[in-house]
């Protein structure tokens, strides 16, 4: 991993180095990797060491997870990574075991952050933009990482920042969707819209784009069905011509 890191640093000179030590997926654990790490905190401290060496002064976090099944794992492995060098951490509020299952423990969080010296992030289960707040104050974290609330969602950021003061219209959204797509064609070809409709799926599920839309249930239905840019616009333009608001 040393090794790599040196050649990221040659080839693409990152701003920083962020090591994966919270994956769950078995193709990853089954190789030592990922949030196997944490069963073995000596081997990912020494990991965390020799990578920092290769990267000088270029920041380097770690991503991990509670723990493999103890949900109390972090205790001891916080400290480990630290003194390796870890410079700031990431923590996702569930157990390898429980996968994406049960609820993100912001209250573990809280705990991992008064036994972390370095920054730390709380993660898991912020879906809603309100709920960054939310997270904040609870888990006294120093931060929030993403992902699933970003999906068909990319006004998150904006909106937790503005504390949700400020909507988004309606064609805004729309406007965004297409853009989306165009640049998701044009990086996976034609078929690649596609691969796009689970996004729609995404931007117009339950409470997203459109609620208000008399007979957005068809809409969507024609949405998660269309095979080209040009059907898309259709669709969205009859949507646009239907809202009330
Ligand atoms: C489809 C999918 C792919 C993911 N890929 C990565 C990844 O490559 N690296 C990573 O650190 N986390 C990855 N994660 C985990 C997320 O970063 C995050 O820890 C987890 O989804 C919990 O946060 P959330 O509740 O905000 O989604 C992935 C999650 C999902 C759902």
């Amino acid at each position: 991993m040393a090794r790599a890191a040196a050649i990221v640093m040659e080839h693409a000179g990152p701003e920083g180095i962020d090591i994966n030590m919270g994956c769950p997926v078995y193709k990853i654990t089954s190789n030592f990797n990922g949030c196997a790490l944490m069963k073995e905190p000596e081997r990912a401290a020494a990991i965390i060491r020799e990578i920092k060496q290769a990267i000088g002064d270029t920041p380097l976090s770690v991503k991990i997870r509670l723990g493999w099944s103890n949900p109390d794992d972090f205790k001891k492995f916080i400290p480990a990574i630290e003194e390796a060098g870890a410079q700031l951490i990431t923590i996702h509020g569930r157990t390898k075991e429980q996968g994406y299952s049960g609820k993100s423990d912001w209250e573990r969080i809280r705990q991992a952050k008064d036994i972390a010296s370095v920054p730390l992030l709380a993660n898991g289960d912020i879906h809603e933009s309100y709920q960054v707040w939310e997270a904040l104050e609870q888990t006294g974290a120093d931060g929030v990482l993403i992902a699933r609330g970003a999906l068909g969602n990319p006004w998150f950021f904006q909106v937790a920042r503005n504390k949700g003061q400020g909507a988004i219209t309606i064609d805004e959204r729309i406007q965004v969707v297409i853009e989306h797509a165009r640049l998701h064609v044009m990086q996976y070809g034609e078929r690649g819209i596609v691969s796009f409709r689970k996004h729609l799926a995404w931007y117009f599920k339950g409470n997203r784009i459109g609620v208000d839309v008399p007979g957005i249930k068809e809409l969507r239905g024609e949405l998660v069905r269309v095979n080209s840019i040009e059907e898309l616009e259709g669709v969205l333009g009859r949507l646009q011509e239907k809202r009330v608001v």
